[in-house]
C-alpha cells in the first residue's frame, strides 16, 4: 500500500526495519502485534471500571485491557526492563534488565473519552535506555498508533519518521506496509486544535489563538492528542494542550504523551515546546508529571514562544 492506495511494491514493517537496532525492532514489533489485537478487541471492552488512574482520570475497561496487553508483550520481548504507564502507579519491571535494558513509557490508550462516541483513539510509546523518568532529549525511539478508519503506526528511531498501515485482507493480510517515508511536518500551517476549556486558557494562549483564527487556519479538534497531532503532522499547524489558569502545567503527561510525540515532531522537521523551550528539554521528576504541550510547524512554534516571552 502506498500513498496512492496501490498494493504493488509494498514494503513491510519488518523489511523497512532491517538496519535498525535489533532491540528497538523487537519493541516495535511487540507493539505492532499488540495494536492489531487491541484493534480487534475494541468493540468488546466498552464500559468503565469505576477506578481512577494516577492522574485522577476515570479508567475505562479499554484503558486496563490495553495497558495489560502492551505491558505483557513488551516485557516478553526480552529487551525491556521497565514499562511505565499512564494507567499504573508504579512501573512493571523485569528484574535483570531494569538497569541497562530498554524502558518504555506509554499511554496505552489515548483519548479514552472518545470510546463511547467512536472517534479516533491512539497509543503512544517512548523508548529509553535505563530507568525512568528521563527527559525527552534521551529518547532512543518513539512510536504512535492510530485506531481510526485505518490502523497506522508512525515511528522514528532518531532519524527519519515513517508511517505504516495495517493490511487486513489480501496477500499481505496481518502485516504493516509502508505508507509514508521521511515524513515532513509542513511549515505552512493549515489546522489547529487547542485542548482545555477556552475560558480557562491564560491570556497569552487566548491572544495567540486569536492570531491563528485571523490568519485563516482551520479548527480541527477531536479530543484525542494522537488523532489531532496526526492531522498537524500531515497538514501543518499547531496542536496544544496549553497552560490553563487552573492548571498551569496543562494536562498531558511528559513521559507518556508529550515527549514521545515532541521527539517525532522534531525529527519530521516540526517543533515542540512547553511555551518556553523544546518539550525534549523538560526534565520530569515524577512519572506522571505534566507540562503545557505545544507541537507543530516550526515557524509557528517560534512565533508562539516569542509571543509568550513578550506577553
Ligand atoms: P487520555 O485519554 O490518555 O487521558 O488523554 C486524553 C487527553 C488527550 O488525548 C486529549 O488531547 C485531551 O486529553 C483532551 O482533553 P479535553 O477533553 O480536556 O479537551
Ligand atoms: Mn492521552
Ligand atoms: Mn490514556
Amino acid at each position: 500500500m502506498n500513498e496512492t492506495g496501490s498494493r504493488d511494491n509494498v514494503r513491510t514493517l519488518e523489511h523497512y526495519l532491517q538496519g535498525t537496532a535489533p532491540e528497538i525492532v523487537k519493541v516495535y514489533l511487540a507493539i505492532a502485534q499488540s495494536a492489531l489485537r487491541l484493534s480487534d478487541e475494541l468493540p468488546f471492552h466498552t464500559g468503565m471500571t469505576g477506578g481512577v488512574n494516577p492522574s485522577g482520570d476515570q479508567q475505562a475497561q479499554l484503558d486496563i485491557f490495553s495497558n495489560d496487553l502492551f505491558c505483557d508483550s513488551l516485557l516478553a520481548s526480552g529487551v525491556v526492563g521497565q514499562v511505565a504507564s499512564e494507567e499504573m502507579e508504579q512501573p512493571r519491571e523485569s528484574g535483570p534488565l531494569r538497569e541497562h535494558g530498554l524502558s518504555v513509557a506509554m499511554d496505552p490508550l489515548d483519548g479514552s473519552s472518545n470510546i463511547a462516541t467512536n472517534n479516533p483513539l491512539g497509543s503512544i510509546f517512548g523508548i529509553w535506555r535505563g530507568p525512568l523518568p528521563q527527559p525527552g532529549r534521551s529518547l532512543l525511539a518513539s512510536l504512535f498508533v492510530t485506531y481510526g478508519p485505518t490502523l497506522t503506526l508512525t515511528l522514528t528511531a532518531g532519524k527519519k519518521v515513517a508511517q505504516f498501515v495495517a493490511v487486513r485482507s489480501g496477500p499481505h493480510r496481518g502485516s504493516y506496509v509502508l505508507a509514508n517515508d521521511g515524513m515532513v511536518l509542513p511549515d505552512t500551517p493549515e489546522v489547529y486544535g487547542i485542548g482545555g476549556e477556552r475560558g480557562k486558557w491564560t491570556p497569552r494562549v487566548e491572544a495567540f489563538v486569536q492570531t491563528l483564527e485571523k490568519r485563516g487556519m482551520k479548527l480541527r479538534y477531536g479530543g484525542t492528542f494522537i488523532g489531532d497531532f496526526n492531522q498537524v503532522l500531515k497538514r501543518g499547524g499547531l496542536f496544544a494542550y496549553p497552560e490553563l489558569t487552573n492548571k498551569p502545567h496543562g494536562k498531558l503527561r511528559v513521559l507518556y504523551e508529550s515527549a514521545p510525540v515532541g521527539f517525532l515532531a522534531e525529527l519530521a522537521g516540526g517543533a515542540s515546546s512547553d511555551g518556553r523551550r523544546s518539550l525534549l528539554e523538560v526534565e520530569p521528576r515524577a512519572l506522571a508529571e505534566t507540562s503545557p504541550c505545544y507541537v507543530g510547524s516550526r515557524g509557528l512554534l517560534r512565533e508562539l514562544q516569542s509571543a509568550f516571552v513578550r506577553a
